[in-house]
């Protein structure tokens, strides 16, 4: 009989801290996500320094609730997955600290995982099926990525943002549409109610033709221009037509690109992963076109999109099959880059 991998997985990157126990990277029998938004929302977003503190306070009781979610012992798991970068440096210590020190006493090995890699591993544990080559449309609130995942742990940057990520994007026109944070969400649901073709709003134009990387705030700046000026008329704004053309900008250039990805590697398959994977417009646009394309479109359930450990735990067992098992020198990498070891 297959051996089963239990994955303790750590992720503290930005502002949830999580423990999962996910057995052979697809199984989950606990997703533990203490989130911190209700704190940062009343600063507008997140506070590195409240997230590192507020991480150390819960990260013991959050691995032990895991622990006890999944019914098992500390002794029971093979192996500690852990997020030791990208995101912000402080949070992403105290996880890694937390994951080693527990590595270390329990004698079993530490597995550093990318954070980037744990978003399109969630992929894995909702389509059980689903296996390398296929292309994956990262959208989240630090990244925007058009990826070709070739092999487990073999990735190839086909696009990225040049600037702001697609959820930076959204919090920011949310703050400034007075939505609150984060902004995701909120303007999802007031696109619902409004037009869509309402406002014109461009996109970037790139010289070079062939290029799959985005750039979204000259757009925020053609969003935060049009709702200056029209308060300079005395003019009402409808937030609901902002929030909604502002949308089809945003969605019409991932999804273009994610389908031009597909064309150039010859898959015919997309799976979509990061907070923005939640977006409702995203997943109608791009199932729409993929149907029309003959090309599949998979998406993580919301919990598994959004930050979280046990796409950490998913991604860590690829590795641990690999036996890319890290030494108690790994230390945390603020930028780390996609497939970097
Ligand atoms: O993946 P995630 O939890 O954190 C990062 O790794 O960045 O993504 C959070 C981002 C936020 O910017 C949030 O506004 C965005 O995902 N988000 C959404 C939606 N739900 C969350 N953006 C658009 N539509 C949504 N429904
Ligand atoms: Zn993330």
């Amino acid at each position: 009989m297959e051996k089963k991998i239990k994955i303790l997985a750590i992720e503290s990157s930005c502002d949830e801290t999580s423990a999962a126990v996910v057995v052979n990277g697809k199984d989950v029998l606990s997703n533990v996500i203490a989130s911190q938004i209700d704190t940062h929302k009343k600063f507008g977003g997140v506070v590195p320094e409240v997230a590192s503190r507020m991480h150390i306070e819960v990260v013991g009781a959050v691995a032990k609730e895991a622990i006890d979610k999944a019914n098992i012992t500390f002794e029971d798991i093979d192996a500690v997955g852990v997020t030791y970068g990208p995101g912000l440096v402080g949070a992403l210590l105290v996880g890694l600290q937390y994951a080693k020190a527990l590595a270390f006493a329990l004698d079993k090995p530490l597995i550093g995982v990318n954070h980037i890699e744990g978003h399109i591993s969630s992929n894995f544990i909702q389509h059980k099926d689903l296996e390398p080559p296929f292309v994956c449309l990262v959208v989240s609130g630090g990244h925007t990525f058009v990826v070709y995942m070739k092999d487990y742990g073999k990735f190839e940057v086909m696009g990225q943002t040049r600037d702001d990520a697609a959820g930076e994007a959204y919090d920011k026109i949310a703050r400034a549409l007075g939505l609150g944070y984060p902004g995701g969400p909120k303007i999802d649901k007031l696109a619902k109610e409004g037009n869509q073709h309402a406002i014109k709003f461009p996109r970037a134009n790139f010289h070079d033709d062939a290029s799959l990387d985005f750039s979204f705030s000259g757009l925020k700046s053609a969003v935060l221009n049009y709702l200056n000026s029209m308060e300079m008329k005395g003019e009402e704004v409808n937030k609901a037509d902002v929030a909604a053309s502002f949308q089809k900008a945003v969605v019409e250039f991932l999804v273009d690109n994610a389908m031009r990805a597909c064309k150039i590697k010859k898959v015919n398959k997309i799976a979509v992963a990061g907070g923005v994977a939640s977006n409702s417009c995203l997943r109608n646009t791009l199932i729409n076109r993929g149907r029309e394309n003959d090309i599949e479109v998979l998406f993580p359930e919301p919990i598994l999109c959004t930050d979280n450990a046990a796409m950490i735990g998913s991604a860590a067992y690829f590795e641990f099959l690999k036996g890319r098992v890290s030494s108690m020198e790994l230390n945390a990498v603020p930028n780390l880059k996609l497939g970097q070891r």
